[in-house]
């Protein structure tokens, strides 16, 4: 896959991006999150926007400056997310979510902080499910020309991640191993495996972010 060439590949383009956690809160001061650091949708941001797309970024809680040229939309919780997204990608041509979306917000959440009850039974958080943002967004009937799933696993990457393809409606799932701590959550570099619908595979060699980035836009655009 070529990199250069591709300076123009997206322009016209819509491109909508999730990107970073999501953070639950559990009262005022606590929340819920996962170890995203966001890197990768953001680099995928600031590719698409160098490639000539019209980019926005629906982005969790992160440390990342807004890439040059890409619209950011803040926001904190995956209902936030949710609600963010299915206004930004209805009908866009192509939607990323790169986001590790909490898979559960705190069903009994306090509004004030909670006060420690030493000598007691614990604190029972009650967690009910998020809803699915790509699921949603990939079976609407303003559907996203092309729609991308990210499959972060820790085991089974390759059955896992064929299985979140199909149940999702998507047309390519990009699957890496996160309990390795050279690639993945906080790194610069990743390694993955591409899948698409009609059964294609990609293996893409350990690269930085960008340089990644870069391949996986060229092959989502490729037809
Ligand atoms: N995703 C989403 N909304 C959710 C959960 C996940 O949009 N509530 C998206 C992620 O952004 C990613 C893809 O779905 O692109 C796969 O996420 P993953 O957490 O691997 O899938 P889950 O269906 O939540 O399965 P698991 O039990 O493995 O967490
Ligand atoms: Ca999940």
């Amino acid at each position: 896959l070529k990199f250069k060439s591709d300076a123009a590949l997206l322009s016209g383009k819509r491109v909508v991006i999730t990107a970073g956690p999501t953070r639950e809160a559990i009262d005022p001061v606590r929340y819920l999150t996962n170890h995203s650091s966001g890197k990768m949708g953001y680099a995928l941001a600031d590719q698409a926007a160098r490639m000539g797309a019209d980019v926005t970024l629906i982005s969790g809680p992160v440390t990342l400056p807004t890439p040059t040229n890409v619209t950011r939309i803040n926001v904190t919780s995956a209902r936030e997310m949710a609600q963010a997204a299915e206004k930004s990608a209805l009908r866009a041509d192509l939607f990323i979510g790169a986001a590790a979306v909490a898979d559960y917000h705190v069903a009994n959440a306090e509004t004030q902080k909670h006060k420690k009850q030493s000598g007691q039974t614990g604190w029972t958080l009650q967690l009910a499910e998020n809803p699915d943002i790509i699921a949603r967004i990939a079976r609407h009937e303003q559907r996203p020309g092309i729609v991308v799933g990210f499959a972060a696993e820790t085991a089974d990457v390759v059955h896992y991640a064929q299985d979140k393809l199909q149940r999702k409606n998507l047309d390519w799932i990009v699957a890496n191993d996160v309990s390795r701590s050279d690639i993945g959550f906080n790194s610069d570099d990743n390694q993955v495996v591409v899948f698409g619908r009609d059964g294609q595979q990609f293996d893409l060699p350990q690269q930085s972010k960008s340089q990644l980035a870069g391949a996986l836009l060229a092959l989502f655009m490729k037809d």
